[in-house]
């Protein structure tokens, strides 16, 4: 394993701007902030910094677009047409966008090219199909009148996104709000603002007309809590952490905007001794580690049944040891460094609380080479349900293994966490695998697999995970108003 990193090779930045009503301009204050590789800590870019001012000008531009412009009264398969051109610009840059998102983020490319952009161009695709076929319903009611309903887009969109998976958030935002004909105000995270302003730029090129899709770059408590607050904005889709969600609910509630939150969580993934052993091993791994742990759903909480419990964690150790860490951009290695300083500082917090709190430590514990955020895949084993470890989001590379005696007792463990995103069994028990799945309390289950996701599945959280669902057909409602109309006949 290589400490230090090669130069690398970047790709071109062309968009640090805000993107407003069709045309990329500074920041109304004329601030900047820095957007750093997480890989070598250097600047890559000064990015505009949004704030109230900026989101007023967006907002004025997505009101207009929507109100007065062609997109949500365009014959629906063109909208859809221009969204699948969209995703073709994509896949013409899919080469570039993959590095920038490396770039940007410091997750592998391999990952980026092989997950997040085919991932982000599939679900565009599948939202496209959908432009021209969000209908109503024709209703019998009582007495001489005709009644029935249209889906209207809900208007101007507000969508805050998250670091970890940026491109992918962008698409899972915009693919169901321009299918539905809202417009767009979206702010990227600070840490990764660079491929969501890239979009911007195929977005217009696709010939999405001007004042659909406006970005502002900005911090939260700034940029995204002006686009919460303001009273033109008709709802807020928001992928990130709990807290800030409460922030949200609390900022929305004097507009009563609607609300979609994608959230966090604790996520269980249940091995059963009956398991196929070698595939169970690697979906945890996976499941973990994939994307330095920065995943909503990763799979933090690994309840192993008693009897396998040691040559399990064998298995997990060998895998731990054996993955490759590095230069990102180098198409070898599986792990990249965390996003940022602060995440490398929250991860390494808990590592601390879990080796003061008696679980020992397996593999890892400690940060990796000398230059950048990387943390080496850390392992805890004989982790309780009261420990640090057990109950909080660490959102890094870090595996806390518990141990399980039999059915009975999984699922009411597996359900004692705040979040309820997702959840997994390895089983070859098809009573014990529906048993699981039926009483798991999580808006995802997996059956011996883990984070399989599909644009046509919806994806979201029970509990404190989230609110209403992204992907799929019933991603369409978050973007809809039905609205119900009766004809006299008499
Ligand atoms: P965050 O929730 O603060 O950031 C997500 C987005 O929300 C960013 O665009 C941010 O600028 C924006 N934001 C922050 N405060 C806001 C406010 N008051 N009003 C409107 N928008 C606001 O998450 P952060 O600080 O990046 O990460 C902290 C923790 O959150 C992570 O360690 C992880 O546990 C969790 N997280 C979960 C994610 C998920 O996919 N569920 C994604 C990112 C973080
Ligand atoms: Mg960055």
């Amino acid at each position: 394993m290589a400490t230090t990193l090669e130069p690398i090779a970047q790709p071109k930045i062309h968009q640090t701007e805000c993107f407003i009503g069709g045309r990329w301009t500074p920041s109304v204050s004329g601030k900047t902030f820095e957007t750093i590789n997480p890989a070598t800590e250097e600047v890559i870019a000064q990015v505009a910094e949004g704030d109230a001012a900026d989101v007023d000008l967006a907002v004025a531009a997505a009101r207009k677009a929507f109100e007065q412009g062609p997109w949500r009264k365009m014959d629906a398969r063109d909208r859809g047409r221009l969204m699948h051109k969209l995703a073709d610009l994509m896949e013409e840059e899919i080469d570039e966008l993959a590095a920038l998102e490396t770039l940007d983020n410091g997750k592998p490319i391999r990952d980026s090219r092989n997950a997040d952009l085919p991932l982000a161009i599939d679900c565009l695709r599948y939202y496209a199909g959908y432009a021209d076929k969000i209908h109503g319903q024709t209703i019998p009611v009582r007495g001489n009148y005709f009644t029935y309903t249209r889906r209207e887009p809900m208007g101007v969109a507000g969508q805050i996104i998250p670091w970890n998976f940026p491109i992918l958030m962008v698409a899972w935002k915009w693919g169901p709000a321009l299918a539905a004909g809202c417009t767009i105000v979206m702010k990227p995270a600070e840490q990764t603002p660079l491929t969501c302003l890239r979009l911007a730029r195929l977005a217009q090129k696709a010939g999405i007309p001007d004042g659909v899709i406006n970005v502002v770059p900005g911090y939260g408590p700034t940029a995204g809590a002006a686009i919460v607050k303001h009273p033109g904005v008709d709802k807020i889709a928001f992928t990130g952490e709990h807290r800030t969600a409460q922030i949200i609910m609390r900022d929305a509630s004097e507009t009563l905007k609607r609300l979609t939150f994608e959230l966090g969580g604790k996520s269980p993934n249940v091995v059963f001794a009956d398991a196929d052993l070698d595939a169970a091993a690697a979906g945890a791994h996976f499941g973990l580690y994939f994307n330095q742990g920065q995943c909503c759903c990763a799979g933090s909480r690994l309840f192993v049944e008693e009897k396998i419990y040691d040559k399990f964690v064998e298995r997990l150790s060998a895998l731990n040891e054996k993955r490759k860490l590095g230069n990102p951009l180098d198409p070898e290695t599986e792990q990249g460094p965390q996003v940022d300083q602060d995440q490398f500082n929250k991860i390494m917090h808990f590592i601390d609380l879990g080796k003061q709190q008696g679980a020992q430590c397996v593999n890892g514990g400690k940060r990796f080479g000398n230059r950048g955020y990387f943390i080496e895949p850390t392992m805890f084993t004989g982790v309780t349900d009261d420990m640090a470890i057990a109950r909080d989001e660490i959102f890094g590379p870090v595996l806390s293994v518990l141990k399980f005696k039999n059915l009975d007792e999984i699922v009411q463990r597996a359900n004692n966490t705040v979040f309820g995103l997702a959840a997994a069994v390895w089983t070859r028990d098809v009573g014990k695998a529906h048993h699981l799945a039926n009483n798991v309390r999580a808006g995802t289950v997996w059956v011996n697999c883990y984070d399989v996701f599909d644009a046509a599945a919806p994806f979201g959280g029970f509990k404190m995970s989230g609110m209403g669902r992204e992907l799929g057909e019933r991603g369409l409602d978050a973007y809809t108003e039905t609205k119900t109309v009766t004809m006299s006949l008499a």
